[in-house]
Parts: structure tokens; sequence; C-alpha cells
């Protein structure tokens, strides 16, 4: 039976971790996967999570399961973290999912259910785990112009006349902050041009918002998504906690179906099939993280110091931002790599060919994603000259 299996695509992520581990070169560098670490490259737990762990451990009397959507603190918790005030509890249908990649799956399950022959517009590019998810449903991908090249910045024209090509039964899925992995992100007045032209469609909007806290700060970075909550009639949210909690593997994630329509019978019926759907492809979602989630953002002391190690982590990727800026700048006499002080979030994408990624691997032992998206928060003050260096070395 077996025999007929087909070697699936690697994923060009994961892929390089492996490539990474097995580098035996002691001065590696590791710009891939899209995991914060400190200036010691260590991935640390926030000591907010260690202490609502502690607290979980102390007073959880049984393992016993939840339900089909999670724990409702959680969800509750989580959707006044994205959402704050910008849409009444009561038009959120919501379930929480294993991780923010479980929240992309069940989303893009719950559009197909809803119309088989959606298409989903994604920004050119987008997160790899998107298209691959995509094509492993069957959904068809429409991409949408989103990174210029040239000026590592976002093509808002390229992308406006794209997603206009979008009709009523299409969604347009867009990164809520910190896209990934460009880095390039759209302006305030940029969102509103995006939002009155998805109106326009009628499309349905999606937001895959995995990196809240990491841009401009928790409000700003989600204030997009709070703005095409309020004033889309549908819209489908993908948050992810592994990030701005640090809880990469407790897969800690939710889905948010959001409706303008005031009628009982839709709202219900929204909640049933996001549960209905969890049900399906693994029953229970995970608990502990949402637990850790919820004592935290609960507790006014717990989140006031969640929120100071979230601010500091935001602040040490900016300085390093600055600081490659600087070093690139005086190092090359020129002022093109200022891009990579204005990107916000984990990442930048260089815009370099794949050869040079390559030579900067091979070369110089610094390991990026191929089409030379960097993780900022793989760097230091000290290894900060050597890419810089590295960079003009093979002539970027
Ligand atoms: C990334 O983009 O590196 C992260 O979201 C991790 C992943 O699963 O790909």
């Amino acid at each position: 039976m077996f025999g007929s299996l087909q070697p699936q695509p690697a994923d060009k992520i994961l892929k390089l971790m492996q490539m990474f581990k097995d580098d035996p070169r002691e001065d590696k560098i590791d710009l891939g996967v899209g995991v914060y670490k400190n200036a010691n490259g260590v991935t640390p737990i926030m000591n907010a999570v260690k202490d609502a762990e502690e607290r979980i451990w102390q007073t959880q009397h049984s393992k016993a399961y939840v339900g089909l959507a999670g724990d409702a603190e959680f969800n509750e918790a989580l959707i006044e973290l994205v959402l704050a005030d910008s849409v009444s509890r009561a038009h959120v249908a919501a379930v929480a999912t294993p991780g923010g990649t479980g929240a992309v799956r069940q989303a893009f399950e719950l559009v197909r259910q809803a119309n088989p022959q959606v298409r989903l517009f994604v920004s050119q590019p987008t997160w790899p785990n998107h298209l691959s998810i995509l094509n492993y449903l069957g959904i068809e991908i429409v991409e949408y112009r989103y990174f210029d090249e040239h000026s590592r910045s976002v093509n808002l024209q390229g992308m406006l006349d794209d997603i206009a090509q979008a009709g009523p039964n299409d969604v347009v899925l867009m990164h809520g902050c910190c896209h990934n992995p460009t880095g390039a992100n759209l302006t305030s007045s940029e969102w509103d041009a995006v939002i009155a032209s998805i109106q326009q469609t009628g499309a349905t909007p999606m937001i895959d918002i995995a990196y809240q806290g990491f841009g401009d700060g928790l409000d700003n970075d989600a204030a997009a998504t709070r703005r095409i909550a309020s004033s889309c009639p549908e819209i489908i949210i993908a948050a992810s906690c592994s990030k701005n909690f640090g809880i990469y593997r407790e897969r800690t994630g939710q889905l948010m179906l959001i409706t303008s329509s005031k009628k009982k019978s839709v709202l219900n019926l929204n909640q049933d099939t996001l549960a209905f759907l969890n049900r399906q492809n693994y029953s229970f979602p995970p608990d502990h993280g949402g637990r850790i989630v919820s004592t935290i953002l609960n507790d006014d002391e717990l989140r006031t110091r969640w929120a100071d190690e979230l601010e500091h982590m935001r602040i040490s990727m900016l300085e390093i931002r600055a600081q490659l800026a600087r070093e690139l700048q005086q190092r090359s006499q020129s002022n093109r790599f200022g891009f990579i002080a204005q990107h916000r979030g984990m990442f930048s994408r260089l815009g370099c060919s794949p050869e040079k990624v390559d030579r900067l691997r091979d070369e110089h032992g610094i390991y990026m994603v191929g089409d030379s998206r960097i993780n900022i928060a793989g760097l230091n003050s000290q290894t900060v000259p050597i890419l810089a260096q590295a960079i003009l070395d093979v002539g970027i």
C-alpha cells in the first residue's frame, strides 16, 4: 500500500534548520527559522510564563477534556488582546487551535467548506507554509503583488490593482503586522486604501497575526486587524501565541470568525462550525499553552511583567536593526540598506539572489532562508559586523 507514496517537497525553513544543525563550524550564525533568541543565542522561557506554569501546577487538579473550543478563559483573553473593543464580543466565534498554523489550516478548511471554488489571494511573497497548506487542500491560489524588490518596501499600487481582481466569493489573506518573510509593512494610510479596496470587492479578509508585539507594540500591531474587524461584514483571523509568549512548542493559537450579522442562529452556526472542524481534525485542542496565556492576561501583575518582557524583546530587535543598518551604511558608504531599520518584526528580506544566499552559507557559515530572509533575532551586537561584512563580501 505505502509503496505508492510520493516524496513531498521539503519545507525550506525546516530543511535549513537541519542543515544548520549538521554544520560543524563553531562560528556559524543561524538567521533561519523564526524563533526569538536573546544575545546569548538562547530562546528563553519568559519569567511570566514560568510563574504562570507554577500557578497552573499548584492549582490544576485534572487533565480531563475541556471542550472542543478549548478553554473559554483563553478564548476570551486572546480575543481581547487581538481585537480590544473593536467589535462586540457577541459577533466573534472562536476556538483554540494547535498554534497559529493550526488556525491557518482550520481557516482554509472553513472557507473551502463555505465555498469549494474559493480563491485565496496571498501576498507575493508570503510565508511558504501558507502556499503549502493551500496546495495540499487543493485551494486555488492567486498571488497579489506586495514587495517591491528595488525599494524593499510595499508595492501598494501593485497590491491594490491585484486585490481589486478578487470577488465576493474569494478570500484575501494578509499579515496583520510584521510581514513574514519580508519585514515590509503597510502604513496606517496604506491600510486605509487596502481596506477600502477589499470592501469594494466584497471579498472576505483573512488576517494571519503571528507577531503581535514584535513590531510597533501590542496595540499598534493589532490596529489594522481591529480596523478591518470593525469595517468589514465578515473576517477570519488566525492568531498565534508562539512568538509573543515564547511558547512555540506548546502549540497555542486561535481561529476567530467574525460576522456583523446579529442573528443568533448565524452566530451559533459559526461557533458550532469551528468546533466541528476541531473535532474532525484533532478533537480537543491543546490546553496547557492556552492556560498559560489566560493566567497571564487575567492577572494584572503577571500581565504587566509579560508585556515588559515582550517590550524588551521588541526593543532589542529594533536595536539590532539599527546597528546592522548603520554598519552596512558605514562599510558600503551608501544608504542602500536603510530599509533594514524601516522593516518591523523578526524578519527582513535582503533581496539578493539564491546564489548569494548559498555563498553566505558556504563561505561565511551564515544561514538564512533561500529567498534571503534573515531572522533579526538571530543576531547580537558581536555578530552584526560579521554579517555586514559578509553581505558586502558576496556583493549584495
Ligand atoms: C518561520 O516563518 O520561520 C516560523 O513561522 C516558523 C515556521 O513554522 O515556519
